[in-house]
């Protein structure tokens, strides 16, 4: 550890004041319980983490439309509120910030895991060529989606805003926008998922039209200072495909840049050509998350040069709940099994020792 140790200055993400740089990336575990309701489980890992300068929450689910895998948590009923308010009471009690990743899963999704009343939609009706795993019925591919009608794309919209009031309600600091993993948002800024011939189809600008007002609704519902994005330019992951991402993702970005967001948080893009997070710098002004891959020192030099302003961490957050103490005294990190990522209970996500302190 040194006293200059760029991961650990405290940083202001917007409204959001972080005592470091190390933030805790969103991950789905599928522990949620029946009600798609957070529980003691979720306290008890949350609250583990604490001490990252930021959380990211499990993609969590703004409508019973938005829900796609089993057991992920919802946000957008007086009782997710109340579970949800226990989480975010821990982690601030430890002295934490968290935020709920909003995860509208559009057309990766199946039956099987919602329920019956809810429906699959995406911009266009084109299934997703990907199978999920079902509780009720194993392996399934996804369905095929309903196409979303103009009018029915501001009720999508005020989906979100509804869940991020009710995130402010249950304490959460602010909310993150999943607009990546080829999920609702990016199946309308991806050009083989969407095939739209209207407002929100063709053109860059168009397509990124659905991002860029859900952003606007949530900025006015909660206040941008609270608000961040997460994307991953020309991911294919779960079968987006996206014939030409700079102009993509340089429209979704100019387009919410006068909303003065807390935060940009960018996955690195596995398209060799494409510098996601240099397109990142181009066209947004604020505070930049990086993600993908690092460890504590590629993080520090890419805070150091200037690439972004903190570094999120997944996986190693999985095995290692003082992930924060172990890069700032450079502990060993411990690895993780990954049979037990989403399975429910505590086998596999609240077994993991931190180090007994010296
Ligand atoms: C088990 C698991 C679940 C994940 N779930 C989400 C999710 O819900 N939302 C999201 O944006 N990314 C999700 N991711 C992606 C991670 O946030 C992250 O982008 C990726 O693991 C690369 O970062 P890393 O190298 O630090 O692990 C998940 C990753 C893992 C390993």
């Amino acid at each position: 550890m040194t006293d200059d140790d760029p991961l650990f200055e405290p940083i202001e993400l917007g409204e959001l004041r972080c005592r470091n740089r190390v933030v805790m990336a969103p991950m789905t575990r599928s522990r949620a319980a029946p009600g798609d309701l957070v529980s003691d489980l979720h306290v008890a890992y949350y609250g583990a983490r604490a001490d990252a300068g930021l959380i990211v929450t499990e993609g969590t689910q703004p409508s019973i439309h938005g829900k796609g895998y089993c057991r992920t948590p919802g946000l957008h009923d007086a009782a997710q509120v109340a579970a949800w308010r226990t989480v975010t009471d821990r982690v601030h009690a430890a002295g934490g910030r968290i935020v709920v990743q909003l995860m509208h899963v559009g057309r990766v999704a199946s039956r099987y895991n919602k329920p019956v009343e809810a429906r699959t939609v995406a911009p266009s009706a084109v299934a997703a060529r990907v199978q999920m795993y079902t509780d009720d019925a194993g392996m399934q591919d996804c369905d095929l989606p309903e196409a979303l009608s103009l009018a029915e794309i501001p009720r999508v919209v005020d989906e979100y805003a509804q869940s991020a009031r009710l995130a402010r309600e249950a304490g959460f600091d602010g909310v993150e926008l999943h607009a990546a993993s080829g999920y609702l948002p990016m199946q309308f800024l991806a050009s083989n998922s969407n095939a739209r011939r209207d407002a929100y189809g063709g053109a860059a600008a168009n397509r990124a039209r659905f991002a860029v007002e859900v952003m606007e609704a949530l900025c006015t519902t909660i206040g941008a200072g609270r608000v961040g994005i997460r994307i991953c330019p020309a991911n294919p992951f779960n079968d987006v495909a996206d014939a030409e991402p700079d102009l993509t993702y340089g429209a979704l970005l100019d387009g919410i840049a006068w909303l003065g967001i807390a935060y940009l948080h960018v996955i690195r893009s596995p398209l060799r050509r494409l510098d996601a997070f240099a397109l990142a710098r181009r066209h947004f002004g604020g505070p930049i998350v990086l993600n993908d891959g690092f460890h504590g020192d590629t993080a520090r030099a890419a805070i150091r040069a200037g690439v972004g302003e903190a570094v999120s961490f997944a996986r190693h957050f999985i095995g290692n709940p003082d992930l924060v103490r172990r890069l700032r005294d450079g502990l060993p990190l411990a690895g993780f099994d990954r049979h037990t990522l989403y399975t429910p209970g505590p086998k596999g996500y609240l077994d993991y020792p931190a180090l007994p302190l010296a």
